[in-house]
């Protein structure tokens, strides 16, 4: 992935390419911290301790993945960005379709499947200064050239790669560029014009319409998934016939036929 001249920087930013770093989502954020500008992003061949959600890792090995983060800056408040999350989900949606002619399903709120196995993994955090958001950074990884050993042992149930699906490698930076142009789109209509795209997000997101088991805390609790709110939020309907409004990081929702 070291041709710089096929990953144009969409947004007229720096675009980084590293060999290897802990994790480009930290990089990006001290960038950001010393006022790296709107599309400044951060891709590496590797990362040496790839970040997931909720404290988990991600496996982040040389040579078979996208591992890249983009540095947003909007002036607004973190409240009125809940819709983010979904919209980054579907503009790597686009990516992949765009750029392999898979079609990804989407499981809430921001993991990609590919045969109801996770394909990609995204990170948002936050940088604030005071109360006010100073920026975002995005981060992205791709499961592209992985074959079953080279996902760690307890992925590999669960974990997929285009190559695998596609039986034949595929070209990272095209997927990158594809991933930037998409992304970039996605930032130009966060603040004005999210509507078409949570509306596809709706429209390939698998957990919408689903019985469902809600896990927080150790405790599940079965539901059904009615939809989603302009911000992300799941809608559900409870055994009870109550309803509930789920937000993102809040829960963890399962299929109750399996994918974890
Ligand atoms: C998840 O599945 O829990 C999110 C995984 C996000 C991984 C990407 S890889 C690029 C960026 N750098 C990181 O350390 N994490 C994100």
């Amino acid at each position: 992935m070291a041709n710089t001249s096929r990953l144009p920087n969409p947004w007229g930013a720096e675009t980084i390419l590293l060999e290897s770093v802990d994790s480009t989502n930290n990089y990006a954020k001290d960038l950001a911290r010393r006022g790296a500008p709107h599309g400044t992003a951060v891709l590496s061949d590797c990362q040496t301790g790839g970040k997931g959600r909720r404290g988990r890792s991600f496996s982040s090995p040389p040579g078979v993945g996208i591992y890249c983060s983009v540095v947003l800056r909007f002036d607004a408040a973190p409240e009125q960005l809940l819709h983010l999350t979904p919209m980054v989900a579907e503009a790597v949606r686009r990516a992949v379709a765009q750029s392999t002619g898979l079609e990804p399903e989407i499981k809430w709120i921001n993991d990609l499947l590919l045969e109801d196995r996770k394909l990609c993994g995204i990170l948002t955090e936050l940088g604030m200064n005071g109360d006010r958001l100073d920026f975002l950074v995005v981060g992205i990884g791709i499961n592209c050239n992985q074959q079953t050993a080279d996902f760690p042992p307890e992925l590999r149930e669960t974990a997929v790669s285009l190559a695998q699906v596609l039986g034949r490698p595929v070209d990272r930076t095209a997927v990158a560029a594809q991933l930037l142009t998409q992304l970039h789109a996605m930032s130009r209509a966060v603040l004005t014009g999210p509507g078409p795209w949570l509306d596809s997000y709706r429209t390939h997101c698998v957990t919408l319409g689903r019985d469902v088991q809600l896990i927080r805390g150790g405790q599940r609790r079965n539901a059904h998934v009615d939809g989603m709110d302009d911000q992300g939020a799941l809608l559900v309907t409870l055994p009870d016939g109550s309803h509930e409004t789920v937000f993102s990081g809040e829960v963890s929702v399962r299929g109750l036929a399996g994918y974890v």
